[in-house]
C-alpha cells in the first residue's frame, strides 16, 4: 500500500492541502519531512479557515496520525502555540508524533536569520526570518540541537555552549547585538521538555512499520522544487530538500518505498522572496492575479510575485521529483481573462531553449516564449468532473498537460475543500 509524496512543483504556495484533501479518509499518516514554520498552508474546512505553519495539514483530518519527521527544524514555542490554537477550536492534536532527531530552532537562529539578511543588503534572499537557514546550517556544521537533547540537561548545556561560543562573537563583534547566554537558551528549551516527551518517538521506525502494515502514508513537502537547496534557484532557496528525495532522507524510509509523487502546480505562478522568475508580471496583469488569487504570504503577509504558467519549470519539477500526477490548483482565478498566456520555452541570447538553462545567469535573463489560449467567463467553482468545465477551460488544462511532463489528475476550482475536479485516482 502506498507511500505518497506531495510536493510543490513551482516556488511554493501551490496549495498542497488540496491534494491531501483529495486523498481524504484514505490517509493514515501525514508526515512533514522538511522545513519548519517558514511554510504556510491555509486550509478551509466548512466556514473555518486555518493557517498552519509548522503542523502538517493532515492534523485537521480525523483519524490521521500527523508526524513531524527528522528532516524538520522545530521552533518549539510555535509548535505549542499552533497546538493550543487548534485545541481551542476543538481540533484533536493528541495523535501528533515528533521525531527525536528533528533539530530545534532557538532564539539565536531567529536573531541570526534577521541580522545576516540585513547585512546582505541588495543580495538579500528574502527569507521568512524564522531561523530556518541558521538552524539547518548548525545541523550541517554538527553543532545543532536535536529534540532528544532536551531530555538530557548535561548534554543540552554542552551543546548550547558549543553553539553559542562562536555565535556570540559574531553577534557582538560583527552584528553589534547583545550576547545570548547559555542559561536563557537552556532554560527556555527545558521548559518545553516534559510537555514534549510523550509526543517524541523514533518516527523512522514508526513509518516503516506503518508501511509494512499496509497503511497509507502521505509525505507532505514544505516549500517547493524551485526552492530546494540542491535543485532550486540557489542561493534564492530555502535550506532544505523540498523535492521528493527529501521525503526519504527527511523521514527515514527507503527511496524504493515511494509509490506516488504528486506535484502541485498553480494554473499560474507565484514566488515570495528574491531570485529569478522568468514569467513574472510587473504590470497590471500581475496585480490582477495577485488580487484575484489573494496572493499574500500565509507566514509573512508579504505580497507574492505573480506570473503566467511556466511549462519548462513544470517539466523540470516532473523530472527532478519523478512526478506521477499533477494537481493543478486555482484554475478559477483565471476566469474572466480573454486570453491566457502560457510559457512554453525561453529565449536566451536570441536562441530558443526548451528547458531551464543550466547556468543561472542565463535563467536570470531568460525571456519567456508564450502561447496564448482563449479564456472563459463562466463561474467554474461548482465543477466536479472535467466535463463540467467550459470547453476553453478544458482545452487550457489539456494544452498545459501536454507540455508539463505528467498527467494532470485533479484541478482546484475554488477555495473550499470540495472545490476539486477529479480526473484520475491519485493512488492508481
Ligand atoms: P527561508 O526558508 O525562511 O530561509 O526563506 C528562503 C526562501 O524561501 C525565501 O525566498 C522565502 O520567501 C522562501 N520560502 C520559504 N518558505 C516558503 C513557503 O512556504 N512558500 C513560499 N516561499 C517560501
Amino acid at each position: 500500500m502506498p507511500a505518497v509524496v506531495i510536493i510543490g512543483a513551482q516556488w511554493g504556495d501551490e496549495g498542497k492541502g488540496k491534494a491531501t484533501d483529495l486523498l481524504g479518509s484514505r490517509i493514515d499518516y501525514v508526515v512533514k519531512f522538511n522545513g519548519g514554520n517558514n511554510a504556510g498552508h491555509t486550509v478551509v474546512v466548512g466556514d473555518e479557515k486555518y493557517a498552519l505553519h509548522l503542523l502538517p495539514s493532515g492534523i485537521l483530518t480525523e483519524g490521521v496520525v500527523p508526524v513531524i519527521a527528522n528532516g524538520v527544524v522545530i521552533d518549539i514555542e510555535v509548535l505549542f502555540d499552533e497546538i493550543d490554537a487548534l485545541n481551542a477550536r476543538g481540533v484533536d492534536t493528541s495523535k501528533l508524533v515528533v521525531s527525536a532527531n528533528a533539530h530545534v530552532i532557538t532564539q539565536y537562529h531567529r536573531t541570526l536569520d534577521k541580522v545576516t539578511e540585513r547585512f546582505l543588503g541588495s543580495r538579500q534572499i528574502g527569507t521568512t526570518g524564522r531561523g530556518i537557514g541558521p538552524s539547518y546550517a548548525d545541523k550541517i556544521n554538527r553543532v545543532g540541537i536535536r529534540i532528544q537533547d532536551l531530555f538530557d540537561e548535561n548534554i543540552l548545556r554542552q551543546k548550547v555552549e558549543g553553539a553559542l561560543h562562536s555565535k556570540n562573537q559574531l553577534l557582538v563583534k560583527l552584528y553589534n547585538r547583545r550576547a545570548i547566554t547559555v542559561d536563557e537558551i537552556v532554560d527556555d528549551l527545558l521548559s518545553y521538555a516534559e510537555r514534549l516527551r510523550p509526543m517524541v518517538a523514533d518516527t523512522g521506525l514508526l513509518l516503516n512499520q506503518a508501511l509494512d502494515a499496509g497503511k497509507t502514508v502521505v509525505f507532505e513537502g514544505g516549500q517547493a522544487t524551485m526552492l530546494d537547496v540542491d535543485h532550486g534557484t540557489y542561493p534564492f532557496v530555502t535550506s532544505s530538500n523540498s523535492t521528493a528525495g527529501g521525503a526519504s532522507t527527511g523521514s527515514g524510509i527507503g527511496p524504493g518505498r515511494i509509490d506516488r509523487v504528486i506535484g502541485i502546480v498553480k494554473a499560474y505562478t507565484t514566488r515570495v522572496g528574491a531570485g529569478p522568475f522568468p514569467t513574472e508580471l510587473l504590470d497590471e496583469s500581475g496585480e490582477w492575479l495577485r488580487a484575484r488569487g489573494f496572493e499574500f504570504g500565509t507566514t509573512t503577509g508579504r505580497p507574492r510575485r505573480t506570473g503566467w504558467y511556466d511549462a519548462p519549470v513544470a517539466r523540470y519539477a516532473a523530472r527532478i521529483n519523478g512526478i506521477t500526477d499533477f494537481v493543478m490548483t486555482k484554475l478559477d482565478v483565471l476566469t474572466g481573462l480573454k486570453e491566457i498566456p502560457v510559457c512554453v520555452a525561453y529565449e536566451v541570447d536570441g536562441e530558443r531553449v526548451e528547458e531551464i538553462p543550466v547556468s543561472q545567469t542565463d535563467f536570470h535573463h531568460a525571456v519567456p516564449i508564450y502561447e496564448n489560449f482563449p479564456g472563459w467567463s463562466e463561474d467554474i467553482s461548482g465543477a466536479r468532473v472535467f466535463e463540467d468545465l467550459p470547453k476553453n477551460a478544458q482545452d487550457y488544462v489539456l494544452a498545459v498537460e501536454a507540455i508539463s511532463g505528467s498527467r494532470i489528475s485533479a484541478i482546484g476550482v475554488g477555495p473550499d475543500r470540495e472545490a476539486i475536479v477529479a480526473r484520475h485516482d491519485l493512488l492508481d
